[in-house]
């Protein structure tokens, strides 16, 4: 029997990366896959590959989420994975001195309104059942200070609090619906590609990027997609407002060898 059979799965961010390994991965298992990113071409494409559903999502746009309930009023997972660092457009440093305020709120709003409203819709498509599971894709930088990425972190780590504040409310209202987050570190996607981008050596910069990791390589989605599998199954019914770390070990210790 697959772990997701006749389950509806809601991804956001599932044109590429990790969105799409998930996708692919509960689609494997049985599920209903309807993937939504904002890249609507790549977003197409990767439906089709499948043979799953697709809608295009801004994840940060209230009307697009309505949109998608009236779509969608169903759901038994909802995986609110899009998310941006903000350091693509390298126009501005994202220290806590030179963030611009513009940039500041942008990537909170994509990264933490988006799963504000993901977490809504969720919950409003899981209650006439009274069960299901919300996965949020937090981050290691949710759990640590990033200088060069204050926005990111910040928005990182306010995702995996509103994790916990809708697993609570779930239970509160007697419902069976599960919210839990997942902490990546180092996962080789594209988004890696915006932090190295001119970097004189490739092999090195990425290299340089996993030093400190104790398993000493870079992760990969498919390794991501399995842990929000079984926070998705009918297996992980009793985890809820939990963090789930994937980082290779990173958080374990501390890069300052002990004394
Ligand atoms: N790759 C890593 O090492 C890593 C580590 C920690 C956390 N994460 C988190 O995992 C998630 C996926 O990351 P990834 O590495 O696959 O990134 P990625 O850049 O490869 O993919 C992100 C996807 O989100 C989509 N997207 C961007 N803005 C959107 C919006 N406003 N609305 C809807 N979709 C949007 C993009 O089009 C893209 O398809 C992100 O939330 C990221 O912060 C990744």
């Amino acid at each position: 029997m697959a772990r997701l059979t006749n389950k509806i799965c809601v991804i956001t961010g599932a044109a590429r990366g990790i969105g799409l390994a998930i996708a692919q991965a509960f689609h494997a298992e049985g599920a209903q896959v309807i993937l939504t990113d904002i890249d609507a071409v790549e977003g197409e494409a990767a439906a089709a590959a499948l043979g799953a559903r697709f809608f295009p999502l801004d994840v940060a746009d209230e009307a697009a989420w309505d949109a998608l309930a009236r779509e969608v009023p169903r759901a038994d997972v909802v995986v609110n994975n899009a998310g941006i660092t903000g350091l693509g457009d390298h126009t501005h440093p994202h220290d806590p001195e030179n963030t611009p305020l513009s940039e500041w709120r942008r990537v909170h709003q994509i990264n933490l309104d988006g799963t504000f409203l993901g977490c809504r819709f969720a919950i409003r498509a899981m209650k006439a059942t009274g069960k299901g599971s919300i996965i949020n894709m937090s981050s290691r930088s949710g759990l640590v200070g990033i200088p060069g990425a204050a926005a990111y972190a910040s928005s990182k780590a306010a995702i995996r609090n509103h994790t916990k504040s809708v697993a609570l409310y779930c239970a509160g209202q007697g419902w069976a619906i599960r919210c839990n987050s997942i902490h990546p570190a180092a996962i080789m996607t594209p988004i890696w590609e915006q932090m190295i981008a001119g970097a004189p050596n490739r092999d090195a910069a990425l290299a340089a990027m996993v030093a400190d990791t104790p398993l000493r390589r870079f992760g990969r989605p498919d390794e991501v997609a399995a842990l929000a599998l079984l926070l998705a199954s009918d297996e992980a019914t009793y985890i809820t407002g939990s963090e789930l770390d994937i980082d290779g070990g990173l958080l374990a210790g501390s890069a300052a060898s002990p004394k």
